[in-house]
């Protein structure tokens, strides 16, 4: 099938890849021409795992191209995929649709012939039946086009895997046509046994909305017990592996630590509530403020446990954050809880510097004022406090031992509870953790107002024994 990919981002650029690959004739299109000359050339604009051998193979196949000219991609699909991006509002909660709206002004008055425009970006419930009128009134005489919604769950890191493979597919159409031309599009998956769900619109916009609020609230559900396991001397992980044998709940999404960052999950629960109240339910979902709250408060608790170690005071201190993209295997910075933290105790006065094995350079450009390296032992050298915020793989292969000569005080906050904190504590470092008693600690100790015996002025002689 003829189909078009509008906005190459991290959506875009892997569904057009994924439906190149399996067979489908695709045009990717993006304003932007920077990001469309390097797809063009096999080159991906972003770091996720396996996106150059599938572009590579599309590209070599023929059956993937781009452009930066709509009136192009109008000639070309019989289904016009939309991938934009639908960002926070400034000054509100709500989702910012101009990306969109500006894809659909610029597309429909070209189209050649009646079609299927589909949406894959998240949007507040009710854009499918707003975008129709829209596009009524663009269209050319004589030109249909049907809206429908198909909302895209992938995740970074796994982008691919998640488009070839994915867990579900949701449909919402208006017409048995319009899912008729979804069900050809998406038939090697279906035939391979992926669950298709049919439905309306309204309800396919709502399950994407649904699904990152619930897993935002797993989230911050456990990081309020690690806040209750602090206070009372319990053991956060050892409560969500517990949690997690009852197959209703499920160990996924229950590792508590730092919380959630990135591009969608902290936008789209915010943007959710305002479409709530806008529809006159947002007692309904005024829970999520508190999901929203808690998730900013690990950030918080973070810095706070830093500066505990530090006795206090931060200024001055040498700390390295190990970690700056919101999540590991991604080099995407966007609302980062790493580097919020990173920034944070840049302006206590530490001397900070970042370590990240993809999104160093991304990091410098959004902070200018830190340190940020892709040198793991440069960046440690010298340091006073390590705080391991982003769960890379590498961290977890660090040898405890070596990395002890390398810094003036071994002492480490490991805000992913990833690290193996027994044999670091083995090794002779101090480890702390949100929601992590440490051996002798009593109940409370964790709070602000109590100081801890061990601060990283005084030299670390032995095990962890605070
Ligand atoms: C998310 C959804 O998972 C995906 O289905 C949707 O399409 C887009 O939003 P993504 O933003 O790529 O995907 O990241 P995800 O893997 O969901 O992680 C989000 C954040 O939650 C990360 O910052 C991660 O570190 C954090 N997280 C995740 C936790 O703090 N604890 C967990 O147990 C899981």
């Amino acid at each position: 099938m003829r189909l078009t990919v509008i906005g190459t981002g991290y959506l875009g650029a892997v569904h057009a890849a994924c439906m190149a690959d399996i067979g489908h004739d695709v045009l990717g299109v993006d304003v932007d021409v920077e990001k469309i000359t390097a797809l063009a050339e096999g080159r991906p604009p972003f770091y996720e795992p396996g996106l150059d051998d599938v572009l590579t193979r599309a590209l070599a196949s023929g059956r993937l191209r781009f452009t930066t000219s709509l009136r192009e991609a109008a000639a070309h699909g019989e289904v016009h995929f939309i991938c934009v991006g639908t960002p926070q509002q400034a000054g509100s909660q709500a989702a910012d649709l101009r990306y969109v709206d500006a894809v659909v002004d610029g597309l429909v008055p070209h189209l050649p012939a009646s079609c299927l425009v589909v949406g894959k970006s998240t949007v507040p419930v009710g854009t499918t039946a707003r975008l129709t009128t829209r596009i009524a009134g663009l269209a050319p005489a004589g030109v249909r086009a049907e809206v429908a919604w198909n909302p895209e769950f992938l995740r970074e890191g796994f982008a691919v895997e998640d488009t070839l493979r994915p867990d579900r597919l949701v449909v919402g159409t208006e017409s048995p046509e319009a899912d008729a031309m979804l069900r050809r599009v998406y038939a090697p998956m279906v035939v391979a046994g992926v669950p298709y769900i049919s439905t309306d619109p309204n309800t396919a916009e709502l399950v994407k909305v649904a699904a990152n609020s619930f897993l935002a609230t797993k989230i911050s559900f456990i990081n309020a017990m690690a806040e209750v396991c602090d206070a009372a001397g319990a053991d956060v992980v050892t409560l969500a592996d517990a949690l997690g044998h009852d197959t209703r709940i499920g160990r996924r999404f229950l590792n508590a630590g730092l919380g959630f960052g990135g591009g969608c999950l902290p936008k789209d629960i915010r943007a959710f509530t305002a479409r709530a109240q806008e529809l006159g339910v947002g007692a309904a979902v005024a829970f999520l403020d508190q999901v929203d709250e808690i998730n900013q408060r690990q950030r918080a608790r973070t810095v706070a446990l830093a500066r505990r170690l530090a006795g206090g005071d931060l200024a001055g201190r040498r700390v390295t954050v190990l970690g700056a993209t919101f999540k590991p295997n991604s080099d995407d910075v966007r609302d980062s809880p790493a580097l919020a933290v990173a920034a944070t105790l840049h302006r206590e006065g530490a001397d900070v510097r970042v370590h990240d094995p993809e999104g160093s350079a991304n990091a410098q450009l959004a902070h200018p004022e830190l340190r940020c390296s892709a040198d793991l032992l440069t960046a440690c050298q010298g340091a006073e406090l390590i705080l391991h915020l982003t769960e890379w793989d590498q961290y977890r292969e660090v040898d405890p031992v070596k990395l002890a000569r390398v810094v003036r005080e071994p002492v480490l906050v490991d805000g992913r509870n990833a690290l193996p904190h027994e044999e670091w504590r083995a090794a002779g470092w101090t480890v702390k953790a949100l929601g992590r008693p440490t051996p002798t600690d009593r109940p409370d100790s964790d709070r602000p107002t109590t100081p801890l015996r061990t601060t990283i002025t005084s030299p670390a002689t032995g095990p962890d024994r605070t």
